[in-house]
């Protein structure tokens, strides 16, 4: 099922599987008519399901070796070797299988000393490049990328504290709660938003309400991802359970 509200297009799957096939066949489009495109990556659960079926895709032709991609996020500090490091989550469940160019892939830098120099390098970066397409995930508060709420939208890459809701929500991918990263460098609001194209995916009733509030709810820094009512043209790709509480769906 596919409902337009003005700029926002929502797509509804039938199961994590479609949504996951949905948003690889939006990502293969962009690539099929830029093959020099330059993507936004997220990392999260919630994307592993579109890489997958990416990676089916590039073994049937899809070509990445003109591709550049931005990551959106990474924990700091961590080494990129930690396995819980989104460069780790990045290699595993896409980079290692699909022929893009390492000298093409950006992700901050979990492991510089500073981390402000960092924040401003991969900003300029961004900035020559331009975002042709960025996926994003959401969090359950709302953020994307590592823009939790707070009383402004972050404008540009930044370091920054995560919320405790957030650290609770990726304690599961732990040890302890203790060993979840406390800081993360992250783009910022206004880096996502200059992207031409957003795609965001979202899975699982634990998704509902954000999603209600993220697209139909009041424009807020305290709903981060709100600010994307604003954005000329988002597409949102939902299963059914995350889609029960979407107005007009
Ligand atoms: C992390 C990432 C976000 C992601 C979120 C949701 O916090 N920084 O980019 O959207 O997790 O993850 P999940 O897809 O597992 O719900």
């Amino acid at each position: 099922m596919e409902k337009k509200f003005g700029n926002l297009k929502i797509i509804v799957a039938a199961d994590y599987d479609g949504l996951s096939a949905t948003a690889a066949d939006i990502i293969a489009g962009q690539i099929a008519a830029k093959p020099d495109s330059v993507l936004g990556l997220a990392t999260g659960s919630t994307p592993i399901g579109t890489y997958r079926a990416l990676v089916e895709k590039h073994k049937a032709g899809l070509d990445f070796s003109r591709i550049t991609s931005f990551n959106l996020d990474e924990y700091f500090p961590i080494k990129q070797s930690n396995d819980q490091s989104y460069m780790y989550f990045m290699r595993e469940n896409l980079f290692a299988h699909v022929n893009i160019n390492p000298a093409n892939i950006n992700i901050p830098s979990g492991e510089v000393a500073d981390a402000k120099a960092e924040c401003a390098a991969y900003e300029a970066k961004i900035a020559v490049k331009g975002l042709d397409l960025q996926l994003l995930g959401v969090g359950n508060n709302g953020h994307i990328g590592f823009n939790e709420p707070c009383d402004f939208f972050p404008k540009t890459t930044h370091h920054t504290a995560l919320a405790q809701s957030t650290i609770d929500a990726n304690a599961r991918f732990f040890e302890s709660t203790d060993d979840v990263p406390k800081h993360a460098l992250t783009m910022g609001i206004g880096t996502i938003f200059q992207a031409k194209r957003i795609l965001m995916v979202a899975s699982g009733a634990g998704k509902a309400d954000i999603m209600q509030k993220l697209f139909f709810g009041p424009i807020t820094p305290q709903v981060p991802g709100s600010i994307l009512q604003l954005h000329p043209d988002v597409t949102l790709v939902v299963d059914k359970d995350a889609a029960t509480k979407l107005e007009g769906i």
